[in-house]
C-alpha cells in the first residue's frame, strides 16, 4: 500500500530544510571580530596585540593593533588598503597579505571597524 504522507513529510522537509539554510546565510555572516580571529588572529594575535603564533617566524613583527598610538596615525581608507592590498600598498612588509581575493569590500568595512574598536576602544 502507497504511505503518500511519507513523500509529503519528506518534501516538506526538504524544503523547510532548504529555507533555513537560505535564511542562516544572511543572518549569520559574521561580525569583524569573528573575520579578525579566524584570518588575522595567527599573525596579529588573538588579543590583537600582535603576538599570533605566526609573530615569531616573521622577519617584520605583525602590527600590535592595540596600539592607540599608531593606530590612530592611520585613517580608515589606509587600513581598508592594508588589508586589501596587503602591506606593500601602503609600504610596509609584503609579509602583510592582500585579502583581496579572499575577502569581500563588506567585510573589509567590517574588519575595519573592529580594527578601530580593538586600537581605541574599551570593548574588545
Ligand atoms: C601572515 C601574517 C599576517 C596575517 C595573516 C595578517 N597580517 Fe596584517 N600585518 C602583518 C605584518 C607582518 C604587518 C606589519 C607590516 C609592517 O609593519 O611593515 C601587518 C600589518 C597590518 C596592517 C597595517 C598596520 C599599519 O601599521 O598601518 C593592518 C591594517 C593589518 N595588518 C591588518 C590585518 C588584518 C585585518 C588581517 C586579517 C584579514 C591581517 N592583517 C592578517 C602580518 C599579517
Amino acid at each position: 500500500m502507497k504511505r503518500p504522507w511519507i513523500e509529503i513529510y519528506a518534501m516538506l522537509l526538504v524544503s523547510m530544510i532548504g529555507i533555513q539554510s537560505v535564511h542562516s546565510e544572511s543572518a549569520i555572516s559574521p561580525t569583524g571580530k569573528q573575520l579578525y580571529q579566524a584570518y588575522c588572529s595567527q599573525c596579529h594575535g588573538l588579543e590583537g596585540d600582535g603576538f599570533g603564533v605566526n609573530s615569531y617566524d616573521l622577519d617584520v613583527a605583525p602590527r600590535d593593533h592595540t596600539d592607540t598610538d599608531e593606530m590612530s596615525a592611520r585613517t580608515d581608507e589606509e587600513l581598508f588598503k592594508a588589508v586589501k592590498f596587503g602591506g606593500k600598498s601602503v609600504n610596509k612588509s609584503v609579509l602583510m597579505p592582500a585579502w583581496e581575493g579572499n575577502l569581500s569590500d563588506d567585510e573589509i568595512h567590517r574588519l575595519v571597524a573592529y580594527l578601530r574598536q580593538l586600537c581605541c576602544t574599551e570593548a574588545r
